[in-house]
């Protein structure tokens, strides 16, 4: 089997471009079961991100409920930007077509979780995207986010 490597993006760009693609049900973070993923709105979390890491990563944002939409976002910036932070939500535990779309592409996938899915149901133990992508962060809140992103920019 063959592993893609932080090295298939193209370098030419000065400034880093990362995107961070939420899933299904991350619309409601801040009001959804606030004692497993917090408090806190996402909105909040991406304006802290682009200020903490201005002039070093354009940082995008994009949320879907819809697994075709999270695919065609993956197609769009997959063959030209420099990383993803996919948060594929419950689509990570049966999805073979967001799979088959980070495989499909050239650049890097990193899957986050806010929670540690692997303390919670069995079901959110099984990921379906794991096996496609560079790593795996969870289980440190929102501020999985921000180590994903810092994955990205430690990579040589
Ligand atoms: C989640 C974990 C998934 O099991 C769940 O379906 C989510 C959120 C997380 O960030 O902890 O929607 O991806």
């Amino acid at each position: 089997m063959q592993f893609k490597k932080y090295t298939k993006t193209p370098k030419t760009q000065s400034m880093k471009k990362i995107l961070i693609l939420n899933g299904p049900n991350l619309n409601l973070l801040g009001k959804r079961e606030p004692g497993i993923y917090g408090a806190r709105g996402f909105e909040e979390e991406l304006k802290d991100l682009q200020t903490r890491y201005a002039g070093r990563v354009e940082l995008d944002y994009f949320q879907s409920n819809i697994e075709g939409e999270l695919i065609n976002k993956i197609h769009e910036v997959g063959f030209s930007w420099d990383g993803i932070v996919l948060n594929a939500g419950a689509y990570t535990h049966t999805s073979i077509a967001l799979q088959d779309a980070i495989r499909g592409v050239n650049t890097p996938v990193i899957e986050v979780h806010i929670s540690n899915v692997h303390k919670r149901e069995e079901f959110r133990h099984k990921s379906m995207i794991s096996c496609a992508c560079v790593g795996v962060i969870c289980g440190f809140g929102l501020d999985s986010y921000r180590l994903a992103v810092e994955a990205f920019l430690n990579e040589e």
